[in-house]
């Protein structure tokens, strides 16, 4: 067997792991243990959700990148700032539920504020409508964010401003993204927002369980709210 190979297995063994736990508070737990390797394990997935959530938010955003107030919910380490960052965008405001991962994404230097919050159990702890970009990359799936907090995505974003948010297309998310789609719809239907693109993708990641083989399908969606 490969380095290589040596290193996919140990991975995939690592992020199995979770499967075993259950309640989302086991969830941040194994974030808080995962913190210090997330980074480079992620790379031996082929993780590309954060440069494809950065891309899809630069093609649509038309104001000024520097002064732009971006929240990252869910931010981890800093992935996806770090994208933004390269592609102009200045000023960043993070939230987790892990204070390992914030720890990690205080160390990166991106951030001018950093907030831990149970995204789901708490409120997201911002004012509301006072962000151009609202962005949430790896985290809407099962087991972590729950669906309805994407209508406090919604209200975090100033009128006009977009939020942009990502999730797994696999077998163990597939109840997820179906609640998920009807949601995002529901609210186009009531006017708080509207959709600007939805991109599916997929190769998004290299699959890790023991059903699927390859790599993993997965989408990003833009909206803007009204
Ligand atoms: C796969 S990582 C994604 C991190 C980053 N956005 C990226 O793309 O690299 C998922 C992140 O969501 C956080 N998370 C999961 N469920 C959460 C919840 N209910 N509340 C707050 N944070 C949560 C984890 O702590 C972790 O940092």
């Amino acid at each position: 067997m490969s380095a290589a190979a040596n290193t996919f297995e140990h991975v995939k063994a690592v992020i199995l792991s979770v499967h075993k736990n259950t309640s989302s508070k086991d969830k941040i737990d194994f974030y808080n243990t995962w913190a210090e390797n997330y980074d480079q394990d992620v790379a031996v997935l082929d993780y590309r959700a954060p440069s494809l959530a950065a891309k899809s938010i630069s093609s649509h955003f038309s104001g000024d990148r520097e002064r732009a107030v971006v929240l990252d919910v869910a931010c981890g380490t800093g992935m996806v700032a770090k994208q933004l960052k390269g592609l102009g965008f200045g000023t960043f405001v993070g939230i987790d539920g892990s204070e390992s991962m914030l720890e990690l994404a205080r160390r990166s230097g991106l951030y001018q504020d950093l907030k831990q919050c149970m995204l789901g159990d708490e409120p997201l702890p911002v004012q509301w409508g006072t962000f151009d970009v609202v962005v949430i990359v790896g985290a809407l799936s099962v087991g972590q964010v729950p669906v309805k907090v994407v209508r406090e995505l919604c209200k975090a974003t100033k009128p006009g401003g977009h939020v942009c948010m990502t999730t797994r297309s696999n077998l163990d998310n597939v109840e997820y993204k179906k609640a998920l789609d009807q949601e995002l719809k529901k609210m186009e239907e009531e006017g708080i927002w509207s959709c600007v693109e939805v991109v599916n993708v997929d190769n998004w990641e290299r699959a890790v369980s023991e059903q699927e083989d390859g790599y993993i399908s997965g989408t990003v969606y833009a909206y803007k709210k009204l």
